[in-house]
């Protein structure tokens, strides 16, 4: 069945069977491999994508479900806020790309797309709960999620939320109670 797609801003046709899992139509009809497999089944939150700016498990969506719909990849998130760095040629991270390689966020290659990909689906200045709440499905089965979680807040701007509610400074926090 020929499908007309929006992925990561751009017009794309496919020729795929319409139940086909998006997950699959993305990495072997688009070329888009950031998006990755890892339990196939909804559990692991590898294969996150953005539709319609909601965070979802792509191995679950059937392609023909996201005809109207915009879908944005790990891909479309470094090509739709960063710009072209001429001198070196390749595409600026976006920000919460960019925090996880700094706060050493980026464990591995296969949880690290879905976990950006659903924390750009946060609110700004999420919580830590927001945080956790919001990763809840994006699973790392080896090294835990303490840098992630301080990746998310760093690019999100979380700290300055935390401050602004509970001033580390006693002296401002007895001005704040004042
Ligand atoms: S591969 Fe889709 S949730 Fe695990
Ligand atoms: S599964 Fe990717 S860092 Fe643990």
């Amino acid at each position: 069945m020929k499908l007309a797609l929006t992925v990561n801003g751009k017009k794309r046709k496919v020729d795929v069977p319409p139940m086909k899992r998006l997950l699959d139509t993305l990495r072997e009809d688009l070329g888009l491999t950031g998006t990755k497999e890892g339990c196939g089944e909804g559990e692991c939150g590898a294969c996150t994508v953005l539709i319609d700016g909601e965070a979802v498990n792509s191995c679950l969506v059937p392609t023909l479900q996201v005809a109207r719909a915009e879908v944005v990849t790990i891909e479309g998130l470094a090509a739709s806020r960063g710009k072209r760095d001429n001198r070196v040629n390749r595409v600026k991270l976006h920000k919460l790309q960019s925090a996880f390689l700094e706060c050493g966020g980026a464990q591995c290659g296969i949880c690290t797309p879905g976990m950006i990909v659903a924390a750009a689906a946060l609110p700004k200045a999420p919580s830590r709960e927001e945080i956790r709440v919001g990763l809840a499905g994006n699973l790392c089965r080896c090294t835990g999620y303490m840098k992630i979680y301080d990746a998310v807040e760093s690019a999100l701007g979380s700290h300055k939320k935390s401050a602004k509610r509970a001033p580390r400074n006693p002296k401002a926090r007895a001005k704040v109670k004042a």
